[in-house]
């Protein structure tokens, strides 16, 4: 038996474990300390009412032989499926149901979708990034180039003709920065993936959180991206799945190589390996979309913006430099007295029991930076910010 070597080179924890670790230490440790978690984007909200109206009718269903379900389509029910092409031709884009793949979540399809390509090409990631985005393609031993995103060009980079790449990945909103590409920006991603042959590899699960209607939710806004990209979209953030589990990726007719279609590979790879989201998941993540669960779902988003506004302020009042929050569930801050990372995370852990995440773990770009997340209870994120103004004041 020979394994997969390539798991040497990855680092021996996800980062999101790491965390949690260190955090579980303290607290063992630290009994009394009451520590508030704005560390790993985790949504506190409750699922909104129409969604458990959804989940508890579906329920009811599979309890009775005429309505049960058994095994469903792979690629998700019809009912979704529209549901989430009306979704996107609210925002201009025009989608077949036969191009949005229903999944479990952005993160396994992120990981899933390479499954397409051969391990030979060579993917360009931004630094920082959402580390997941690295360690699939290092587990499969692929060639990694980096592009820096850092101050000086508002953590958005851009292409670099002299840069060969197949494969490219981008986020928008992005995770960890909070920044956000405009139209022209995400215009000139296209042209390059054009150019060079390459797919884009967008992770749109934060395009809830724009607020300001001149930028982008989809790279399908663009034109041109259906020749050049895949869309992966999740229902954690926006209506807050991430223990329900829902996701979807798109992947157009027109996005083809060599003369195979990405899209038959991809359906061929789901049914079979994958055997689709629960019915009643599915039920649930329908009626995001019912205009109640629109309503709901954007008094939600509203909340954790108002956190976002509350964080953005303290900084500001700190006179700490940071990018997101705006358009963003995710602030981005240069850690104060030029303290490295890891010892911003200690030190907020230990004088203010506040947990952020460590801009170093997205990569190397990330030193000096941290990221904290509006995910939090309106209460404990005021307390974390009353606690953060005492220490840094
Ligand atoms: C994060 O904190 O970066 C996200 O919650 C991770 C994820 O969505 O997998």
């Amino acid at each position: 038996m020979k394994l997969n070597l390539n798991y040497q080179n990855v680092k021996d924890s996800y980062l999101f474990s790491t965390i949690a670790k260190k955090v579980s230490a303290y607290s063992e440790t630290h009994p009394d300390k009451k520590v508030i978690r704005l560390g790993i984007g985790d949504v506190t909200l409750p699922l909104c009412p129409a969604v458990i109206d959804a989940l508890h009718a579906a329920t009811e269903e599979m309890g009775k032989q005429e309505s049960f379900h058994g095994y469903g389509p792979e690629q998700g029910y019809d009912f979704l499926r529209d549901a989430i092409r009306t979704y996107y031709a609210g925002h201009g884009v025009t989608l077949d149901a036969d191009e949005i793949f229903v999944s479990d979540g952005a993160k396994s399809d992120v990981g899933n979708i390479l499954d397409l390509f051969a391990t030979d090409n060579t993917v360009l990631v931004p630094d920082p990034v959402y580390p997941v985005y690295v360690d699939t393609n290092i587990m499969a031993g692929r060639k990694i180039l980096y592009m820096n995103a850092n101050a000086e060009n508002g953590f958005l980079p851009m292409p670099d003709s002299t840069v060969d790449a197949e494969i490219i990945y981008l986020c928008s909103p992005n995770n960890p920065t909070g920044a956000v590409y405009d139209r022209q920006q995400l215009a000139a991603w296209v042209a390059y993936a054009e150019e060079k042959g390459a797919v884009i590899l967008f992770d749109a699960a934060y395009e809830a959180f724009i607020t300001d209607p001149a930028l982008p939710r989809s790279i399908f806004e663009i034109k041109g991206a259906e020749d050049c990209a895949i869309e992966f979209c999740s229902f954690s953030k926006t209506a807050g799945f991430t223990g329900t589990r829902c996701g979807y990726t798109v992947v157009p007719k027109k996005l083809t190589a060599g003369g195979m279609s990405l899209n038959k590979m991809w359906l061929r790879r789901q049914t079979t390996k994958f055997n689709g989201v629960p019915y009643i998941v599915q039920r649930g993540a329908a009626a995001v979309f019912t205009p109640e669960g629109q309503r709901q779902i954007t008094e939600n988003i509203g909340y954790y913006r108002e956190n976002a506004r509350a964080i953005a302020a303290c900084l500001d009042e700190l006179g700490i430099w940071y990018t997101g929050g705006k358009n963003s569930p995710y602030l981005w801050l240069r850690c104060p007295n030029g303290m490295a990372s890891w010892d911003f995370f200690d030190f907020l852990l230990e004088r203010a029991h506040v947990v952020g995440t460590p801009g170093a773990g997205f990569g190397e770009n990330g030193e000096g930076f941290f990221r904290l997340t509006a995910f939090g209870d309106r209460d404990a994120t005021r307390e974390a910010i009353e606690r953060i103004k005492r220490v840094l004041s």
